[in-house]
């Protein structure tokens, strides 16, 4: 398989398990457990810095750019990507301005917080799922080999802020720190 593409999958399971343990610690919540408020913004910081700032623009720069000039049957689902590569960062706005309503103790904004979370979760899990299952393969089949080694040597570019060593540095650490922070049996050894 291409570089990018090994990168982009295991960047989908890293965000898919961020996303995965916001929802069971508001659930979780809901069953009577206390919310770690600063859990809650370290998972925010982890999905603003690598899945809107990184992640989803090397999608649109590199893949997505050149799958559409390749093949015209992927343009309607790129368009729907992109347009959810910009309402995410919205709805993770959004979200944002509720958890510091439920810190004031807003009156309403526990219940109004959960179901952001869960749309959330629902609209970036099928975002994840049509990439996988429908666009990685459309580009595996569409792009030739001069592509690749393009997209690669992008992601492969240490000195680029989008890929680059810091980048995947900053993103590491703040994976880390979620993990690290993440009660069982979602932590580490989840
Ligand atoms: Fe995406
Ligand atoms: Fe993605």
């Amino acid at each position: 398989m291409m570089d990018s593409l090994i990168v982009i999958k295991r960047e989908h399971r890293n965000l898919y398990r961020v996303v995965h343990l916001l929802d069971a610690l508001v659930r979780d919540h809901k069953e009577g457990s206390v919310l770690d408020l600063d859990l809650m913004t370290q998972i925010f910081e982890y999905i603003e810095t690598f899945v809107d700032r990184f992640h989803h623009p090397k999608e649109d720069r590199y893949l997505f750019a050149r799958l559409r000039q390749r093949n015209p049957m992927a343009i309607a689902i790129l368009d729907e990507l992109e347009d959810e590569h910009r309402s995410l960062p919205q709805a993770l706005a959004r979200m944002r301005a509720t958890l510091e309503e439920l810190k004031a103790g807003k009156v309403g904004a526990e219940a109004r917080f959960a179901e952001q979370v869960a749309d959330y979760l629902r609209v970036q899990t099928k975002h994840i799922q049509k990439e996988e299952g429908v666009v990685l393969p459309m580009a595996q089949n569409s792009l030739t080999e001069e592509d690749w080694a393009e997209i690669d040597a992008a992601f492969a570019d240490n000195q680029d802020p989008l890929f680059g060593h810091e980048a995947r540095k900053e993103a590491r650490t703040l994976f880390h720190a979620v993990v690290n922070a993440a009660p069982a049996p979602y932590g580490l050894s989840g």
